[in-house]
């Protein structure tokens, strides 16, 4: 991976200028029916796409320092009858929500929440797992399990030795499985009103990373450890336990920048940057052994697949992707479709002027094989600064869209989303 340094990019996908306009501020506040359509809204697809990321990316003309400072704004896809509406907001503050006493003021509450679709301790009601991380000279985790009301099912802490900076987890039916990342954190300057936190946290790529498993039943307390070379891993794609082995899929990054102060995240050198690359991590519960393979070697990064599959075994995994394989970062053109059981890849690529966001797969209603249904992106389009929100056909990934919907305007770059099968726009 290190030969990837310092030599020129072969074979570029994009035009760099192009890429950077995907940051600029979208100030305005829509909403309207989506009419520019190319293929046809499938009318079993039912519910709202809800995307999140800065909308505002400047302060009176002046570039923020960082996407995360930007003011945040969300964007709903709304789908009924094969119609589709937009609408997108900036965030009025209505208040905190403490989740009726689960939380207390200033209390942290991590943004990746699982859904488990069938758990063993609710017979086998889904519930919605989550976690918070007090880090520390050692570590506080805490587990919360809620049911579909909101009621709080399980909470239960553990204290692991070392400062966590966790981004991400995921569950199996028995465990709760954290990555402590190797990092030092040198919090001083960042209390002196010197340094941002993010600046403060410094990878040390030759140490090991901790895999932790924290049983999910509160009456078992025996957390288990495990020492994994991982580099740095923000997002896990899915995890599984099948005999005495846990597996888990994960993105991970062999080196990771130190954030630099007052850098400019828009002028990225992506050709100096490793790529996140898809990992799977096999740990032995009877020898503690730990075997790790490279699933993909190409540049990728936010995993999704079908719902029903969190914590089980499963076969297809989708993915944003760079166009080419070719080992290098490089931003993420394309949504690639992993079959984990024949090794096969399909790969829709919107290169060489679109640039895709994290998928969602959506199951198609009453579907009996795992990747029948629809994988939707948000793809801005760099040459037209607008963007189109992709519907991928799940089985055929690699085939035409089944539909484009472009929208009057572009999105700025986000984070996450998530699928509801709720309509809150009503009238389409
Ligand atoms: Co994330």
């Amino acid at each position: 991976m290190t030969n990837t340094i310092n030599q020129p990019a072969s074979n570029q996908t994009y035009s760099i200028e192009e890429w950077k306009r995907g940051y600029d501020s979208q100030p305005n506040e829509y909403d309207y029916e989506i009419t520019e359509i190319e293929g046809e809204i499938p009318s079993e697809l039912s519910g709202t796409l809800f995307r999140n990321g800065p909308g505002l990316l400047d302060i009176g003309g002046t570039a923020i320092h960082h996407p995360f400072d930007g003011d945040g704004m969300i964007s709903a896809f709304s789908f009924q009858n094969g119609k589709a509406h937009y609408r997108n907001r900036f965030l009025e503050t209505l208040g905190i929500d403490y989740l009726d006493g689960v939380l207390e003021p200033g209390d942290a509450f991590a943004a990746h929440p699982w859904i488990d679709p069938n758990c063993d301790m609710d017979d086998g009601a889904p519930c919605m797992v989550n976690f918070r991380v007090d880090p520390g000279l050692s570590s506080k985790i805490t587990l919360f399990e809620f049911a579909p009301d909101g009621k709080l099912l399980r909470r239960h802490s553990h204290s692991v030795p070392g400062f966590s900076f966790i981004h991400d987890f995921i569950i199996t039916p028995k465990y709760a499985i954290f990555f402590q990342n190797p990092v030092n954190f040198n919090p001083f300057p960042f209390l002196l009103g010197m340094k941002g936190a993010g600046e403060c946290v410094e990878f040390q790529p030759q140490k090991p990373t901790t895999v932790i498993l924290i049983p999910r039943d509160p009456n078992n307390t025996e957390v288990k450890t495990f020492s994994v070379e991982s580099g740095f891993v923000f997002h896990h794609a899915n995890a599984f336990e099948k005999g005495n082995k846990i597996y888990i899929d994960s993105i991970a990054y062999q080196t990771l920048p130190q954030v630099q102060p007052n850098s400019d995240y828009k002028e990225v050198d992506f050709d100096r940057l490793d790529p996140g690359q898809l990992w799977r991590f096999t740990l032995n519960l009877e020898n503690d052994e730990v075997q790790r393979e490279m699933l993909e070697s190409r540049c990728c990064e936010f995993p999704t697949h079908n719902p029903s599959k969190v914590g089980r075994d499963y076969r297809y995994l989708y993915i944003g992707a760079a166009p080419e394989d070719s080992g290098r970062n490089a931003p993420l053109q394309g949504i690639l479709k992993l079959d984990l059981e024949t090794k096969k890849h399909q790969l829709h690529s919107f290169a060489p002027s679109g640039f895709v966001s994290e998928p969602i797969f959506v199951p198609k209603p009453n579907s009996t094989q795992e990747d029948e249904g629809w994988v939707l992106t948000l793809v801005y389009d760099g040459k037209k600064h607008r963007s189109t929100l992709a519907i991928l056909n799940g089985e055929n990934l690699a085939g035409d869209p089944v539909a484009l919907l472009h929208l009057k305007h572009h999105v700025p770059y986000g984070l996450h989303g998530s699928w509801c099968d709720e309509v809150f726009v009503e009238g389409n």
